[in-house]
C-alpha cells in the first residue's frame, strides 16, 4: 500500500492509518499560538499595555516564522503549493456559489488568499503598534516611501509629547485600530469559511488543524 503521508514529519515506520498528513506540527503550533496571541492582544488593548505589546510582538514573531516556513516548511505549508492568482480564487468562489467546488487537501484557493490576507493584516497591525509605542520610531516615518508619509502628514497633532510623555494617538493610532478591526472581520470570515468547507466536504477541518491529518484524496479532489 502506498504511504499517503505528505508532510515534513513523517516516520516511515508509522502504521498507515488511512489518513494523510497535511499540516506539519509547526504549522499547527503556529496556528493555535497565533489564535491565543491575537486574542490576548485584542483583549488587552487599552487595558494592560505591557501585555498588549508582548502579545503583539508574539503575533509578529509568529507571522515572521510562518513567512519563512512558507518557503522551507512541509509540502502543504509552502506558499508555492497553495498560493493561486486572483483569477483562480474568483473562479473557486464562483464554484462555491454554484455548489460545485472541489475539495483540496491543502488550502483551497479562497483559503489560500485568506491566509495571505490574515498574515499581511497581522503584520501591518503589529508594525503600526510597534511604531506608535515609541516616539523615536515614529521619527523614522518621513524617511519612508511617499505612500506612507501622507497618512502621517494628515495628523491633528495629538501624537506629540504631552507634558514630556509621548502620547500615542493621531493617524497612526487610527491605522492601528482600523487594521485591528479589519483583522476581526477577516478572522470571522476565516472561521466561517472553515465551517462552510467542513460542512460541504464532510470533514472536520478544525480537528485536522489539531491532528494534522485529513481523509485521503478521492477522485476529483486536488491533493
Ligand atoms: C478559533 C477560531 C479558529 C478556527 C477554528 C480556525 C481554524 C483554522 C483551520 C481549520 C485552518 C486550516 C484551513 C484549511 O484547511 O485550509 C486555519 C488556517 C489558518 N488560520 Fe485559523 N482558525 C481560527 C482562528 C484564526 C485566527 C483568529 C487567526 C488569525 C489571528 C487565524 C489564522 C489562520 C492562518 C494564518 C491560517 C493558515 C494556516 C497556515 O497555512 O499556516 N485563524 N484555521
Ligand atoms: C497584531 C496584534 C495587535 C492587535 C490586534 C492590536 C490591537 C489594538 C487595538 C484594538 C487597540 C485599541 C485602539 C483604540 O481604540 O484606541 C490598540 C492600541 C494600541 N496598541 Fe495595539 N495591537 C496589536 C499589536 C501591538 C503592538 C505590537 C504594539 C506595540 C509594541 C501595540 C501598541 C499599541 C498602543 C501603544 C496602543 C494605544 C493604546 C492607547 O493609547 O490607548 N499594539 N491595539
Amino acid at each position: 500500500m502506498t504511504d499517503l503521508r505528505a508532510g515534513s514529519a513523517h516516520d516511515a515506520n508509522e502504521p498507515i492509518t488511512g489518513r494523510v498528513r497535511v499540516w506539519d506540527p509547526l504549522v499547527r503550533i503556529f496556528h493555535w499560538s497565533l489564535v491565543v496571541a491575537f486574542a490576548i492582544a485584542w483583549l488587552t488593548a487599552e487595558e494592560t499595555q505591557a501585555l498588549h505589546e508582548l502579545a503583539g510582538y508574539a503575533v509578529a514573531g509568529l507571522v515572521g516564522f510562518r513567512v519563512i516556513w512558507g518557503f522551507v516548511g512541509g509540502h502543504y505549508a509552502r506558499f508555492a503549493q497553495f498560493v493561486k492568482g486572483p483569477g483562480a480564487t474568483l473562479a473557486y468562489l464562483g464554484d462555491i456559489v454554484r455548489g460545485g467546488e472541489r475539495r483540496y487537501l491543502g488550502h483551497n484557493p479562497a483559503g489560500a488568499m485568506m491566509t495571505l490576507a490574515l498574515l499581511a493584516t497581522l503584520a501591518g497591525t503589529a508594525f503600526t503598534g510597534w511604531l506608535m509605542a515609541e516616539p523615536e520610531r515614529v521619527a523614522m516615518l518621513p524617511d519612508m516611501p511617499r505612500i506612507v508619509a501622507p497618512t502621517w502628514a494628515d495628523d491633528d497633532g495629538d501624537e506629540y509629547r504631552n507634558g514630556g510623555d509621548f502620547e500615542a494617538g493621531g493617524p497612526l493610532k487610527d491605522v492601528h485600530e482600523t487594521l485591528a478591526n479589519l483583522m476581526l472581520l477577516l478572522a470571522a470570515l476565516h472561521v466561517g469559511g472553515v465551517a462552510l468547507a467542513s460542512v460541504r466536504h464532510h470533514e472536520n477541518l478544525v480537528r485536522a488543524m489539531v491532528t494534522g491529518d485529513k481523509r485521503p484524496p478521492e477522485p476529483g479532489d486536488i491533493a
